[in-house]
């Protein structure tokens, strides 16, 4: 399988929503939010493709906080014909490097605390926890992370 990062266009917009749905259902976000999310100038946006064929996404937006810049993973997803292939990992490994080019250099990212498959990438990926979010997905309750890079 030959796999590329590249930068995700808006072109992309469709496949990506499909992705999307697929991967988080009700909590998805919506069209417009991926639409907002792949032209804003502080959003980084990268996809996988697998064989010319989009596997996955990535979309981290830079934030501020007491004067420090830190990378916010928004969300990431593999379509399911292409997980366990090393695809998420590769994408947070490509967004972190884009993240330190630019002299960032903490990620911080939110998961469900039942998401184990996730939680599982993230401590592979050296993600810690930081913070327990309570009811942070309706009933469910987060997980706050972070990398420093
Ligand atoms: C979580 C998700 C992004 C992982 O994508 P992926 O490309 O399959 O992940 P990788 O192949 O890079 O996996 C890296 C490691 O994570 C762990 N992992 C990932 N999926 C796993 C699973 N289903 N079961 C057990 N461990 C898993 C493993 O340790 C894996 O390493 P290994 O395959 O060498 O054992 C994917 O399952 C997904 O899109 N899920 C739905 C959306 C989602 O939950 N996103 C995260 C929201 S915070």
């Amino acid at each position: 399988m030959e796999l590329k990062i590249e930068t995700a266009s808006i072109r992309l917009l469709d496949t990506l929503c499909k992705i999307e749905e697929q991967c988080f259902d009700q909590e998805a976000f919506t069209k417009r939010q991926i639409s907002y999310l792949l032209t804003d100038y502080n959003a980084i946006a990268l996809v996988a493709k697998a064989d010319n064929t989009v596997a996955g996404f990535i979309i981290a937006q830079i934030e501020i906080e007491n004067n420090t810049l830190f990378g916010h993973i928004i969300t990431i997803n593999v379509a399911s014909a292409y997980r366990r292939k090393g695809i998420a990992t590769k994408m947070l490994q490509e967004i972190e490097t884009i993240l330190k080019q630019k002299s960032i250099n903490e990620v911080h990212l939110e998961v469900r605390e039942d998401n184990s498959d996730a939680l599982k990438l993230y401590q592979k990926s050296g993600y810690q926890k930081i913070g327990r979010l309570e009811k942070y997905y309706g009933k469910a309750h987060g997980l706050h992370l972070k990398k420093n890079l």
